[in-house]
């Protein structure tokens, strides 16, 4: 009695809280606004094809792994490696610190998406319609910026500080139903303008030509970004999932929503811009811009676009704010942890810390916009490090230490707990020798390619 009582208190209360929780975490700008320019530049539906491919094998795996050893460690994401070995604690380290790295500059993206969301809403989206001047405009300043990424933080602080169950469950409970009417509401609308179809075949239709091992690359690292792994979030939340639910079920279930929400914003993003542009595919090739460039020029040409845009940048920003709030809970969970503090301290510390960090991309842009890190902008190269390097690494040593140390069988005793694990063998042979060589793919070829 004591122990529930204990765990009704710091856990999720519900599968279905968990559920949501985890696809709030899952589901973020990586599906809005990566998704889309990643499928339209690798070949569309040759693209989705292998990222379905990779969706149900080894992000399977890896979800699977970060969910039990967090239930089974009841800890977070640093004491957690430290628990299951003690000679892998650098390597809870080392997940530990990516959050750290990720929660500042995603919540100045989150910022930014502030901006456009009230530009829309207050009908001067035909502002925000330009080549490119309105945004790099917005960014190249220190001070407006820092103001939407300060409100965004606070928003994110505000979640966590009232606990798992009565913050992020609660906002993920109605946030997230809100989040898939918004999206297939605009995709439906979308779909219905002139010459929408044309760029729904192309976005769905696979075009052999485009593939490349590019194509497999960019799929497996957008995979990563997207379910939120390698970054101590699954951990932390598999901490908080109730003994008694299914871990198989639940990973399905939120690979399923997070797919499908990458795929519908694809949906939303590419027909637009090809109606757009006339069916010119070049115009997707915007890249990250296409977000915050291409797409305010396509609302502010439609019927309704004013509606529209604003619509779909409160779709984005509850996206990002869902998943920073995940991205912020594993930091607060290991400060609390580590030095024994209360939530509301440790949350606060985290806030002003995450400022701090996440002024140095908002200054990299405008008043240190000539220093650059191996050429890029401090903000890219915070995501660099993060998804391209210390991520990769992570994972690749976690699939030792389940496939190699304490062995697969701690994971699927977790899961066992209460089902029986469906996919044991597919999930053995992914843990053991195929995540570990996807993951040095994706290094090799960041170090490779990018650098
Ligand atoms: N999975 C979320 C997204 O797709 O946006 C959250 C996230 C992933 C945040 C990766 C940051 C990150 F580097």
């Amino acid at each position: 009695m004591h122990q529930k009582e204990k765990h009704e208190k710091s856990g999720f209360g519900s599968r279905l809280g968990f559920i949501l929780a985890a696809a709030g975490s899952a589901v973020g700008l990586g599906n809005i606004w990566r998704f889309p320019y990643l499928a339209a530049k690798y070949g569309g539906g040759i693209f989705l094809l292998v990222y379905l491919i990779f969706a149900v094998t080894f992000g399977f795996a890896l979800m699977i792994t970060e969910i039990s050893i967090g239930r089974r460690t009841g800890k977070s994401v640093i004491h957690a490696y430290t628990a299951m070995d003690k000679h892998f604690a650098p390597l809870g380290w080392l997940a530990g610190a990516i959050p750290v790295i990720i929660l500042p500059y995603y919540c100045v993206i989150g910022g930014w998406v502030l901006k456009y969301l009230t530009t829309f809403a207050v009908g001067s989206g035909h502002q925000a319609a330009d080549s490119g001047d309105f945004f790099t405009g917005f960014i190249g300043q220190a001070g407006m910026p820092t103001l939407f990424f300060g409100i965004f933080i606070l928003l994110t602080g505000a979640v966590v500080m009232l606990g798992v169950q009565k913050g992020i469950e609660k906002v993920s409970k109605i946030l997230m139903p809100v989040l898939f009417l918004l999206i297939v509401g605009i995709g439906i609308y979308t779909l219905t303008l002139p010459g929408a179809m044309d760029g729904l075949i192309y976005y769905v239709k696979p075009d052999f030509s485009e593939f490349s091992i590019k194509t497999v690359i960019a799929a497996m690292g957008q995979l990563f970004y997207s379910m939120s792994l390698a970054m101590g979030i699954m951990i932390t939340y598999g901490s908080y999932m109730r003994k008694e639910d299914n871990i198989e079920r639940s990973v399905r279930q939120i690979e399923i929503f997070d797919t499908a929400v990458a795929f519908l914003a694809g949906m939303i993003i590419v027909p637009a811009v090809f109606v757009f542009s006339g069916g010119d595919k070049s115009a997707l090739n915007a890249g990250p811009s296409l977000m915050f460039i291409t797409l305010p020029n396509v609302f502010d040409s439609m019927a309704g676009g004013q509606i529209v845009g604003a619509v779909f940048f409160i779709l984005v920003a509850l996206a990002a704010l869902t998943s920073s709030i995940s991205l912020m809970e594993t930091v607060v969970s290991m400060i609390s942890e580590r030095f024994g503090l209360k939530r509301i301290p440790s949350c606060l510390i985290v806030m002003g810390v995450s400022f701090l960090i996440g002024l140095l991309s908002i200054f990299g842009y405008s008043i240190w916009s000539d220093f650059t890190i191996f050429k890029m902008q401090i903000l890219d190269f915070f995501d660099f490090i993060s998804n391209n390097i210390m991520m990769p690494i992570v994972a690749l040593l976690t699939c030792i230490l389940v496939g190699f140390v304490v062995k697969t069988k701690y994971v699927e005793d977790e899961v066992e707990l209460n089902a029986k694990f469906k996919s044991r063998q597919l999930y053995r042979i992914m843990v053991k020798y195929v995540c570990p060589i996807c993951m040095l793919v994706i290094l090799f070829s960041s170090l490779f390619i990018t650098l």
